[in-house]
């Protein structure tokens, strides 16, 4: 197999840590198993923005886009820059640009201690959230009016084209026939916003009629977090748009032990794919060595499978799996291990299985 070439940001915060850590794991697995992999680091984060004026140079996500296959990025937020805005133009400018439609968010619970639910086991919660990543409320369209005066309006509109609902529909019904699945749910709030739930609706039954196999269902976003909670295992693939898979997501985070479990990906599948810890950069926790790494790890696992490497990305998961069973972890799972510690025992274990 030719070389991969990874682009890793890590950015800021705890981002930095578990990056660290994520690269260290990928690292090691790649000389167990004698991958070809070449790790790019770039500096793109608040303190670069800060020092140089630059976000993201318009020619670098061309460099990303036709040399490399895939970006590990950790985190971004920084209360130096209040607007935000490298964060914008870095994360929001590298789904929008290299069109990463999927947001693709798995929900597993690794070990029964680590889920807040009682009487819930590993069999319980195990699905996926497949949340649209280009479009919605966060193309920022909108104005606002009389600014600053008694008479303010603020207007918000989210875009839905027939193209993109249509698109993120179909992978999840994809992915569900190719992880023998059989449940999809898609999810909106067709009762309150009319006009985008008749589109997602309709879009969402005419795609389902073409797999007549798949047990299909329908649940408001207000249903569908009471229902995550209350039985998350008639869950195992769920579609919805931009706004609602971010919040049902970090609720998923929580099922299966925190943010710092919970991996994700943003995929334009078959080409250059973002991969990073559901998480930001942690500003409470950020410089103390204490921030779980282990999310970053299942990203790593996340974006070995998704470029082909089954063994490489099983081989990730056996030593997060080996690392809570045996405590090895930090401080928001009951461990009392720092990052580097719980990055140390994840490489040692990679070394010798
Ligand atoms: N994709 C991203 O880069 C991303 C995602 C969410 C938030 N953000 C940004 O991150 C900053 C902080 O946002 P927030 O506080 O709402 O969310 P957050 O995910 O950074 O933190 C939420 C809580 O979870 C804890 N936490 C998060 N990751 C953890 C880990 N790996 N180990 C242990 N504990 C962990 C934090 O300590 C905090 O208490 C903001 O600037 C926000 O805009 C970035």
């Amino acid at each position: 197999m030719s070389k991969k070439r990874i682009a890793v940001i890590p950015g800021d915060g705890i981002g930095v840590d578990v990056c660290e850590v994520g690269v260290e794991v990928l690292e090691a697995i790649c000389s167990k198993l004698n991958l070809d992999f070449q790790i790019d680091n770039f500096p793109y984060s608040a303190e670069h923005y800060l020092k140089t004026g630059i976000t993201l140079p318009d020619d670098e996500v061309e460099n990303f886009r036709q040399n490399y296959d895939a970006i590990f990025l950790g985190a971004l937020g920084d209360s130096r820059v209040p607007t935000n805005v490298h964060a914008k133009d870095i994360l929001l400018g590298l789904r929008f640009k290299l069109d990463l439609f999927v947001n693709f968010r798995p929900s597993k619970v690794y070990d029964e201690n680590l889920c807040p639910l009682k009487g819930k086991t590993k069999d319980d919660i195990n699905f996926v959230v497949c949340r649209e990543n280009t479009e919605g409320i966060y193309v920022s369209a909108g104005a606002s009016f009389k600014k600053g005066t008694p008479d303010e309006i603020a207007l918000q509109e989210s875009i839905n084209t027939r193209k993109g609902v249509e698109r993120i529909i179909r992978y999840a019904f994809e992915y569900a026939k190719n992880n023998n699945l059989t449940k999809v749910c898609m999810s909106d709030k067709g009762n309150a916003m009319r006009f985008e739930g008749d589109l997602w609706m309709r879009t969402f039954k005419d795609v389902a009629a073409e797999y007549p196999e798949m047990e299909i269902s329908h649940q408001f976003v207000d249903a569908i977090v009471m229902n995550l909670v209350r039985a998350p295992e008639e869950f195992e693939v769920i579609v919805t748009c931009n706004l609602f898979g971010d919040i049902i997501t970090d609720l998923a985070a929580q099922l299966q032990g925190g943010m710092g479990m919970a991996a994700s990906g943003n995929l334009n599948p078959g080409k250059v794919s973002l991969f990073e810890p559901v998480h930001g950069s942690a500003p409470d926790i950020a410089g103390k060595g204490i921030a779980n790494p282990l999310a970053a790890v299942m990203t790593v696992q996340m974006m070995l499978d998704y470029l082909g490497f089954k063994e490489a990305s099983l081989l990730a998961e056996k030593s997060v799996l080996e690392a809570i069973s045996t405590k090895n972890v930090t401080k928001d799972l009951g461990g009392n291990l720092t990052t580097k510690e719980v990055g140390k025992f994840l490489v040692d274990f990679v070394k010798n299985n």
